[in-house]
């Protein structure tokens, strides 16, 4: 079977960024048919209607790494109760031009760590309601909300705790077939 390529939104842009660990952690909790490519959202502009009749070099190059892509998965913190801005804005980048969006009908799923307790709950719901726009179908379950992100990591950036590699690895697990449902290749 063809592995899937994933794109992954990492939505936090920090240096150190326990959901960059998460996406660094995720390779090895993957299964073997998932291989997860980040797709970088640093260099979008923010979104004006008037730059994106430019096509920006930094824009086409998202949409052809959006289009590539067997399904989309965002790894992102929470800001304020929703979705960071830096997210919120690849989206509606994502989202144009809204007859020919390269992220339209791909299948999704969303992950998050926050140093809190709510382990980005909002933010998993909220971007729920928003992904539907884009004709996006997110995976219902298993979800995961990683709380006290500052407790899971270790010093080398390792995601140490068990239980939570646990729940990423039947994630992973059940995101592969999710994706595979939305394609043409063989399952
Ligand atoms: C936060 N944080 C946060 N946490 C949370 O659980 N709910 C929230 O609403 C917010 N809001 C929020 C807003 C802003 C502007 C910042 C900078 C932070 C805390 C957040 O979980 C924490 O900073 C994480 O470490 C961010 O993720 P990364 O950057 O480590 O991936």
């Amino acid at each position: 079977m063809e592995p899937l390529d994933i794109g992954v939104i990492v939505g936090s842009l920090r240096q150190g960024s326990f959901n960059r660990k998460l996406f660094d952690n995720s390779h090895a909790l993957a299964p073997e048919g998932l291989v997860l490519r980040e797709i970088p959202i640093r260099e979008l502009p923010l979104f004006d209607q008037d730059v994106l009749e430019q096509h920006p070099a930094s824009v086409v190059d998202y949409w052809d790494a959006v289009r590539k892509a067997d399904g989309i998965l965002f790894i992102s913190p929470e800001y304020n109760y929703s979705v960071p801005g830096v997210v919120k804005n690849a989206f509606d980048w994502a989202s144009r031009p809204p007859d020919a969006a390269a992220i339209a009908g791909k299948p999704a799923g969303v992950l998050g760590a926050s140093s809190g307790r709510s382990g980005t709950m909002r933010m998993q719901l909220h971007m729920r309601q928003i992904l539907p726009a884009l004709n996006m179908a997110v995976m219902p379950k298993p979800e995961v909300f990683i709380m006290n992100a500052a407790d899971v990591f270790d010093e080398n950036g390792d995601l140490h705790d068990e239980r939570i590699r646990k729940q990423l690895t039947r994630f992973y697990a059940a995101f592969e077939p999710w994706v595979r449902k939305f394609t043409n290749r063989d399952s």
